[in-house]
């Protein structure tokens, strides 16, 4: 059967870049493409015609288990669509392998590239490296690719772009036809006319124009310079900026010796801007010292009618997280996601619909203003993802993760509740 009857028979009708993917032969493909453009749609059915096509055997690579379960489940439906009964059927979700068994003996399950030791061993006919951009090129280069050797298998790679790192070289080189068996794709989430106008309008306002293009426009966009080339002490700083009376205030910690231990205090005012009203930045001191000055600082906040919120801190600084807890502090363990972390912190820094920013910093936070405009990505050396130079940077450390924790909770101004 060919291949577009066999997605007739499923119901799947891939839309125009979909099906330019889809007409290739080559054994090795890159998809890359903005979010939501259908990338997991497309490459489960991708890998249908090899299920079909007898003993089969192929992963699903993610960098987790969680985020090679969007391939899988779609896969299945297909499998569910042909009428097929599968011999065994294991959905594990994002704590192991999922795996399905057809009655002909084609096998396909998720892998997790976390320890990408657990890739040695086996021969597989295909593999899907889903969000290949999160995955560390050692995983793909040294344990996923050999995989596929003996049996000659093939391989679908599909991303979002993510800064310069290993994908794009790879891009680079299938683009340039340095490496012949591959062929590359590259697609904008409006590709899929699926997706409103009025959504990819309204992210184009939203994020900053670098990650906009990267995220919708499915572009590499390398960075250099300036890691929030959006901050500016004219439109992000105020003398004496305060949170709007009786608002739940938050925290963020970053610990350190040596280096200093920063916390935060930060609110959200009534247009749900972030503003952060206080910074305390102390080197070569103990835990109990900081720990007196959190309480005296958050005691003078709840005695103005202030609510105590939660405080998000280092993930790395267990110890350290449980000696605030028995001093009455309870932390959450924060998300140290650099990239997304960073991301997050910039959607707060553009200018929104009523030309003011989604953060301000108050002036008295003097040291977080000097990070802000200091904090530099090292010199972009083409083929590595564009990581920041290491400085004093603590200070915006603690800022990316109460950004990006304030991102993925509820609305806090709803939750009435001390902390
Ligand atoms: N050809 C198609 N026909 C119908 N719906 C489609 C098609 N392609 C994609 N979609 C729909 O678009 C949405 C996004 O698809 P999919 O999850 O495959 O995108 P993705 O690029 O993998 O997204 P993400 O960036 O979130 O991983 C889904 O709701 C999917 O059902
Ligand atoms: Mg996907």
């Amino acid at each position: 059967m060919l291949l577009h009857e066999l997605f007739r028979v499923v119901g799947y009708v891939p839309h125009a870049g979909q099906r330019e993917f889809h007409e290739c032969d080559s054994r090795f493909k890159l998809l890359i493409a903005g979010a939501r453009f259908g990338k997991s749609l497309a490459t489960a059915h991708e890998i249908l015609a090899d299920i079909l096509s007898g003993k089969t055997r192929g992963w699903f690579v993610a960098p987790t288990f969680a985020l090679a379960l969007p391939e899988f489940r779609y896969l299945c439906d297909a499998v569910r669509e042909l009428g097929v009964r599968p011999i065994s059927l294991k959905e594990a979700g994002r704590f192991g392998a999922s795996a399905i068994k057809l009655p002909w003996g084609a096998q396909a399950l998720t892998v997790s590239a976390h320890r990408p030791e657990s890739m040695l061993g086996e021969e597989l006919d295909w593999a899907v490296l889903c969000e290949a951009a999160h995955v560390g090129r050692a995983a793909f280069e040294r344990y996923l690719r050999p995989r596929l050797a003996t049996r000659e298998g093939r391989m679908v790679a599909t991303s979002t772009p993510r800064g310069l790192n290993w994908l794009f070289v790879l891009y680079g080189r299938v683009i340039a036809r340095v490496l012949e068996d591959w062929r590359a794709f590259r697609f904008a989430t409006w590709h899929n006319p699926g997706i409103s106008s009025d959504e990819i309008e309204s992210a184009r306002k939203a994020l900053p124009a670098d990650v906009f293009d990267e995220q919708y426009g499915g572009e590499f966009t390398g960075r250099s310079g300036r890691v929030y080339a959006e901050f500016s002490a004219h439109t992000h700083v105020r003398e004496g900026l305060q949170p709007p009376a009786g608002e739940v205030f938050f925290k963020a910690v970053d610990f350190g010796y040596t280096n200093p231990f920063v916390c935060l205090w930060a609110a959200l005012d009534h247009d749900g801007r972030l503003i952060l009203f206080d910074e305390y930045r102390q080197s070569a001191a103990t835990t109990s010292t900081h720990i007196a000055e959190i309480r005296r600082r958050d005691d003078a906040l709840t005695q103005r009618g202030y609510l105590r919120g939660p405080c998000w801190a280092d993930p790395a600084g267990r110890l350290e997280r449980e000696e605030l807890q028995q001093a009455g502090i309870p932390t959450i363990a924060a998300d140290n996601a650099v990239h997304a972390g960073i991301n997050a912190v910039r959607e707060r820094l553009v200018l929104r619909n009523d030309n003011t920013p989604g953060l301000m910093v108050a002036a008295a936070c003097h040291q977080l203003v000097r990070e802000f405009e200091s904090y530099r990505y090292e010199e972009g050396e083409v083929g590595r993802e564009a990581v920041p130079l290491k400085q004093d940077d603590h200070g915006l450390d603690a800022l990316r993760y109460l950004c990006l924790a304030l991102k993925r909770r509820v609305d806090w101004r709803d939750v009435r509740q001390t902390w």
